[in-house]
């Protein structure tokens, strides 16, 4: 039951079914109907609320039997009350049946406890409208505090990880007969195969850049990781192909198809501003992006990462939370987390107080369903300064967070379009003109598979105008908006 379940859950959106369906009729093949779950179990269903709200354990072994009888009852039908034909069927029903196996699963993972809270986030969209009694002792104040309860849990499971040491030599599972291409930096970047047609000038773009600069180009179309039965976003991933190549390497440019190099920039290696090449103690970073201050949304469609042993702990511990479920903005969320987790590590091995995984309960949805994505970024903000020092002049052996206003490799274009100075500009999220992308760049979707053609445009173009990397980074959002 739970891994169907599961697959579902991420799969779908959180909208709810709507009420005023036959509670009469019986719930899915059985003779069990919505008014029989409703009548014997909704005096189940509010104990469990109220013992789950004391903090109290909700199924043990004296539990009374209207209690157990009711849990293994909703644990054959919570598949049914989560299938699409559940708003047809009996809502408060199927809220009984939810809130039941959500207050009564085992919270020992972060995973799991995720998949627990989608089971009370639903039950209360059923019921939030309606309010019968058996709730009104706060289901969806349960919500949240399974949130924080969830990011308890993770908090433990970091604690069992450590950062593995600092070290400038490759990868062990590199070497001789590994097949590694020692000393090549590759561009990485992914594509489903639907999407193919929209991506190729921009594809044959990123081809381009990688030849001027003598780098390996990966262009991913194996979309095994985000398909069936798995469910992920497709933005997941350049995250799995980078785990698989990540050895062959010196390290990966992870990038999105949704990019430009500006034309008269194109001399500028993203990899060497991310420190690639760079050597000493604190120079050659594991993981390097473009730093996002105060009121940047935080972006990671640039990305370099090193073949180490860091590298490589990177990846894991951001695939790990493709299990979790509903992130905020796909692997976003699970990034930004990945990084504060790290730098909580890095503080620890200094002596410092670490990271207590406090911005996680944002990484999910709130009662209602809604992410509160300016809510997790005022957390990052706050979490990152604490823990690697203010925008701009963070401190960290593990990560170099680029400075936009000296080179910005990841601009995202916001509301002054593309005025602003930079490297590399991002259209991120907005609803996509490819075509007006394609004009910004100044040349035809036909001709930008010719490389020499698209040499011979950014050259001309770096003749008649000089490059300028970078800026002052964005202040200040307009009214209503915390977070642009
Ligand atoms: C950029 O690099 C190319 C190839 O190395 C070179 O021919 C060209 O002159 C360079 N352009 C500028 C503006 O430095």
């Amino acid at each position: 039951m739970w891994p169907e379940l599961w697959h579902w859950l991420c799969f779908s959106a959180l909208t709810f079914g709507k009420c005023g369906a036959s509670c009469a009729a019986p719930l899915g093949e059985g003779a069990i109907s919505g008014t029989d779950v409703i009548n014997g179990c909704s005096r189940a269903a509010e104990l469990a609320i109220q013992l789950a709200a004391a903090d109290k354990p909700v199924l043990h072994d004296d539990s009374p039997d209207f209690l157990k009888g009711c849990v293994s009852l909703s644990e054959g039908l919570v598949g049914l009350a989560f299938q699409e034909a559940a708003s047809e069927v009996c809502p408060e029903a199927c809220a009984i049946i939810l809130a039941l196996q959500g207050l009564t699963a085992e919270l020992e993972e972060t995973a799991r406890c995720t998949q627990t809270l989608l089971l009370l986030v639903r039950a209360y969209g059923f019921i939030s409208e309606s309010e019968p009694s058996w709730a009104m002792s706060g289901l969806g104040e349960l919500v949240y505090a399974r949130r924080e309860q969830c990011a308890k849990v993770r908090r433990l499971e970091v604690e069992r990880f450590r950062l593995p040491r600092h070290a400038a030599a490759p990868h062990p599972s590199a070497g001789p007969g590994s097949g590694q291409t020692t000393g090549q930096v590759a561009v990485l970047v992914a594509a489903t195969p639907n999407k193919i047609h929209t991506y190729q000038p921009f594809l044959n773009l990123w081809r381009c850049y990688a030849l001027r600069h003598g780098m390996g180009f990966i262009l991913e179309t194996d979309d095994t990781e985000v398909s069936p039965p798995h469910h992920r976003a497709p933005n997941w991933l350049r995250w799995f192909t980078a785990k698989k190549y990540l050895s062959y390497y010196k390290a990966l440019l992870v990038v999105d198809p949704d990019q430009l190099i500006v034309p008269e920039c194109w001399n500028v290696s993203i990899p060497a501003v991310l420190g690639a090449w760079s050597g000493g103690a604190f120079g050659s970073p594991d993981v390097a992006t473009r730093d996002f201050g105060k009121p940047q949304t935080l972006n990671n469609g640039v990305v370099l990462i090193r073949s180490s042993q860091r590298g490589h702990f990177f990846l894991d511990l951001l695939l790990e939370k493709a299990a979790w479920m509903q992130n905020i903005e796909k692997d976003q969320g699970a990034f930004d987390e990945t990084v504060l987790e790290i730098l909580g590590m890095e503080a620890n091995a200094r002596g410092d107080e670490g990271y207590d995984s406090e911005c996680a309960q944002y990484v999910w949805p709130n009662a209602k369903g809604n992410h509160e994505i300016a809510l997790y970024a005022l957390c990052w903000w706050r979490a990152s300064e604490r823990l690697a020092g203010p925008f701009g002049a963070r401190h960290s052996s593990f990560f170099r967070f680029a400075d936009p206003r000296l080179v910005d490799v990841n601009h995202v274009v916001g509301a002054r379009g593309l005025e602003e100075p930079a490297v590399l500009h991002h259209f991120a999220g907005r609803s996509k003109d490819w075509d007006f992308m394609l004009e910004t760049f100044g040349m035809a979707r036909r001709n930008t598979g010719n490389c020499q053609r698209v040499f011979q445009h950014v050259d001309s173009r770096a003749a008649e105008k000089r490059c300028i990397p970078g800026g002052p980074p964005v202040t200040e959002c307009e009214p209503p908006m915390l977070v642009c």
